[in-house]
């Protein structure tokens, strides 16, 4: 709660124009990123034809006017160092014009330009890093154009091991960005190693929390190996990691990102075909709901219009994923497979104006149907919520996903405004209902802060008259009692 009241200071201080603290003081992702990246779909496959058509189709598609502004070229652009100017070179085949020209064309189109390199003295890509080049590398990237960094972790020449070790490395190039005087988003991209949650919000604007993903909803894989990224004994992040597990790596680490700090639990798979559009509902849900980067990994000109309909969903985007609160989600309950198949779990994120999101998750094999909400499991930590009223929206509601649209304006769930609970969800296997709760009676909007403020004093003076008549009732029973001798 207390970490929630200051989020709620920082997004004040963000409203009201007062420049707060950030984790680099560059200003940037006061909400997390959105954009585009070339790595999930290509590899090392890239060019610069293939990525300014991407950009092309982000701006056809409208995808810009969502939000998703930068648009990352990842590993394999490089060529080698440059033994007389210490500069890295670029790809020549892939890159005849340079890199330069290609931030030129993104800037045109009205886009950001983001790039990669590693902490280490090679790529995963095994190419050229940038460990101890950090400086003149930083300026290369600035010089270049470029709005955006993704920092690896391969081949960081041991130098890992402790939470210290890895901070100096990385920080070495936070302060050579900041010393470039350009803007340029930092994205940590350290895998969770060394619990890099411990130090990285100081120092980035995003950090990966765990070993790279793979289009797969739930698979099992031996290499993607560790079960929880808080623990001192994973050593090997690996990839191949599912949708499943990289939710679970991130169900504890919210509470350690904030507005310019945001959790990464790597670049989206929609659309890339490994998962039913069930399964990328939930894939996408879930990164909106613990605020992680939203980058999408697909092929832009070639999208059908289950993607469009999921990608373009600004419900989820600007409700969720953009709510100037900043607080990650966390699960409040979840019961593994039963007897039926289910496999559920209940998130929970609050939201601006005294709104919250809960989502109901089924990873089990077996549809869910007729599922309730039990509002005092849900508001935990909250007695007043307990007994509000609630207008519910689900976010997916008049979705459709074979036209590719989604519904200008939600209505509200059939039985709203819930008391107690909030009962008859079906969630299909893979599935997910993503709910928006709004104070009943305040027309979707929520509630002022000044009008929060006021029904929690309300409720506070409520409970102490309660306290008061009951310590009244106790005295009057113990008065009696005395008089009978008891
Ligand atoms: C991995 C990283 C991926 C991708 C790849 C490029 O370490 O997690 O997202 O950038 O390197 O080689």
């Amino acid at each position: 709660m207390i970490y929630q009241a200051l989020l709620s200071l920082v997004s004040s201080a963000i409203i009201l124009g007062s420049a707060p603290a950030q984790a680099l003081d560059n200003g940037l992702a006061l909400t997390p990123q959105r954009g585009w990246n070339t790595w999930n779909k290509y590899g090392c496959n890239i060019n610069a034809s293939i990525i300014l058509a991407n950009g092309k189709a982000l701006i056809d598609e409208g995808l810009h006017k969502a939000g998703y502004e930068y648009v990352v070229v990842d590993d394999c652009w490089q060529g080698p160092r440059d033994p007389s100017t210490g500069r890295i070179t670029v790809d020549s085949t892939k890159f005849p014009h340079g890199l330069k020209n290609l931030t030129d064309e993104i800037h045109a189109m009205g886009l950001k330009a983001g790039i990669y390199s590693s902490a280490g003295s090679m790529t995963c890509g095994r190419h050229v890093g940038s460990l101890d080049h950090e400086e003149i590398d930083a300026q290369t990237f600035a010089d270049w154009g470029f709005d955006y960094l993704k920092y690896d972790n391969c081949f960081n020449e041991g130098r890992s091991g402790t939470p210290k070790i890895s901070y100096d490395r990385y920080n070495a190039m936070t302060m050579a960005l900041n010393k470039t005087g350009r803007p340029i988003l930092f994205s940590l991209c350290q895998w969770g190693e060394d619990s890099s949650y411990l130090w990285a919000p100081t120092i980035a604007n995003s950090w990966r929390i765990s070993g790279d993903i793979y289009d797969n909803f739930d698979r099992a894989d031996a290499r993607c190996p560790c079960d929880d990224m808080t623990t001192q004994t994973c050593y090997l992040q690996g990839f191949h990691c599912s949708v499943k597990k990289i939710v679970n790596f991130a169900k504890s680490l919210g509470q350690k990102a904030f507005p310019s700090a945001w959790l990464d639990l790597d670049m989206l798979e929609v659309g890339n075909g490994g998962m039913s559009t069930t399964e990328y509902v939930t894939h996408f849900s879930m990164w909106a709901m613990m605020r992680s980067a939203m980058i999408l990994g697909n092929e832009l000109f070639s999208m059908d219009n289950a993607t469009r309909a999921i990608v373009k969903n600004t419900h989820v985007l600007d409700l969720i994923s953009g709510d100037a609160n900043g607080s990650p989600a966390y699960p409040v309950w979840e019961e593994t497979t039963s007897t039926n198949g289910t496999e559920m779990q209940l998130w929970f994120s609050s939201l601006v104006n005294g709104t919250y999101a809960a989502a109901l998750v089924n990873w089990g094999s077996q549809d869910a149907s007729g599922q309730s909400i039990d509002l005092s499991t849900f508001f935990v930590d909250d007695a007043p919520a307990r007994k509000a009223s609630w207008d519910v929206y689900d976010l997916w509601a008049g979705v459709d996903f074979k036209q590719g649209t989604v519904p200008a304006k939600l209505s509200k769930l059939s039985g709203s405004p819930f008391t107690g609970s909030i009962g008859n969800l079906d969630v299909p296997s893979h599935g997910i209902k993503l709910l928006r709760l709004v104070p009943a009676g305040t027309d979707g909007k929520g509630m002022s802060e000044q009008e929060h403020k006021r029904r929690a004093l309300q409720e506070a003076e409520h409970v102490q008259l309660e306290r008061a008549m009951q310590w009244q009732e106790d005295r009057v029973n113990a008065r009696r009692m005395a008089s009978r001798g008891l």
